[in-house]
């Protein structure tokens, strides 16, 4: 009998974020603006492919349906695609996603599908290449735009593009960025910037309300959808002249937190039951062999007991997370 694991907030969690990696190879200027440094890795190193064929075994037996692989940049591993295909061999686990900066799909992505994945999320914060440039520190949006198109070719019958909404960089680009879903099914999120430990600077000058967007959309006849369990955090906008659909992901929205339905393990296999909360709860010790799996379920279903009603970043309290790259976004 698969349990479900549910807080005390009756909020229930089906959904795992994996972190593989820490590593990242972009730069991105409210991420790792001085590019990656080593934070956190134990000289165990990340979570080996067994170790996460069993953390997710333990996962899947506790009700999680979909797991989303993050980094850093998670397709830096070299066994990125025997991942893909460790955590398919749950049958339980029906959705197997990606979050990446996209740069290897052009190269990889038939070999990702070909083992299990079944969706991906790219970020990709300008559609001007300078701009891209300027954001990422890299020269590869052709890279990441072929890499798109691919995943279409591949089979993905809709991708979607994360855009973390920054007032003065992209704020005022609406109409490029709906010119490009236009005919396109993409499902654009716009994320709000969040504060992290070494953002703080950049997100005083930068964020900007997710709100501004959602009346400029619902002004020129965008119609905001009723939310669907594959929207995840996004408010989803829809309209009858677009193939793509626009999605605002506000975490400053009072009650942002209600669906919460996700859980995240740190590429060290610490869980964490918030983006931005505490240190961390060691998994790692009960994934050395396959003879601890009871243990490592009651060690999850404990720990979800002092998962917290709410972030507290209206307060400026940002945990230990001092940037996205760390537990993965
Ligand atoms: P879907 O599973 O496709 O809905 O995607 P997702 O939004 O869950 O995953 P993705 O990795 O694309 O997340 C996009 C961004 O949304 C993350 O990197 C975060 O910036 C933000 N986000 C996702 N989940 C949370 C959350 O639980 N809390 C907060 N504050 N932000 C989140
Ligand atoms: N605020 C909002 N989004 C962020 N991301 C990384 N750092 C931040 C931040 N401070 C986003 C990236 C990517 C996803 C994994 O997290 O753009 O789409
Ligand atoms: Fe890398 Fe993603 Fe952070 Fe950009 S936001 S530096 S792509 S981990």
């Amino acid at each position: 009998m698969v349990t479900q694991l549910t807080d005390a907030f009756e909020r229930k969690f089906y959904y795992l974020r994996l972190s593989i990696t820490d590593v990242c190879n972009f730069r991105c200027t409210y991420c790792l603006p001085d590019g990656y440094r080593p934070h956190g890795v134990t000289n165990k190193g990340f979570l080996s492919l067994d170790e996460i064929r069993r953390v997710t075994r333990a996962f899947a037996a506790l009700g999680t349906e979909k797991v989303r692989l993050t980094g850093g940049e998670p397709t830096l591993r070299r066994d990125f695609t025997d991942i893909v295909a460790a955590v398919a061999e749950n049958p339980a686990v029906r959705q197997i996603a990606v979050t990446t900066n996209g740069y290897r799909m052009a190269r990889d992505v038939r070999a990702w599908r070909d083992a299990g994945l079944t969706a991906i999320n790219v970020s990709l914060d300008s559609l001007d290449a300078r701009q891209f440039h300027a954001i990422t520190g890299q020269d590869k949006f052709d890279q990441v735009m072929a890499g798109i198109d691919a995943a279409f070719d591949a089979g993905f019958e809709r991708v979607k593009v994360n855009t973390v909404l920054m007032r003065d960089v992209n704020h005022h680009q609406l109409d490029t960025f709906l010119d490009w879903i236009q005919s396109r099914p993409i499902q654009l999120r716009f994320i709000e910037l969040m504060e992290t430990g070494e953002g703080g600077e950049l997100f005083r000058k930068h964020h900007i309300s997710g709100a501004v967007l959602r009346d400029e959309l619902l002004r020129r006849g965008w119609i905001h959808q009723i939310r669907s369990r594959s929207d995840g955090p996004a408010q989803v906008f829809c309209h009858p002249d677009y193939a793509g659909q626009i999605g605002l992901i506000m975490p400053y929205e009072k009650d942002f937190c209600a669906s919460c339905n996700r859980l995240r393990v740190s590429s060290i296999g610490n869980l964490h039951l918030c983006l931005f909360g505490d240190g961390g709860i060691a998994l790692r010790d009960l994934l050395a062999d396959d003879d601890h799996q009871d243990e490592l379920r009651s060690r999850i279903e404990r720990a979800l007991t002092h998962k917290k009603q709410t972030h507290f970043l209206h307060d400026g309290h940002t945990g230990i997370t001092q940037n996205l790259s760390y537990i993965g976004g």
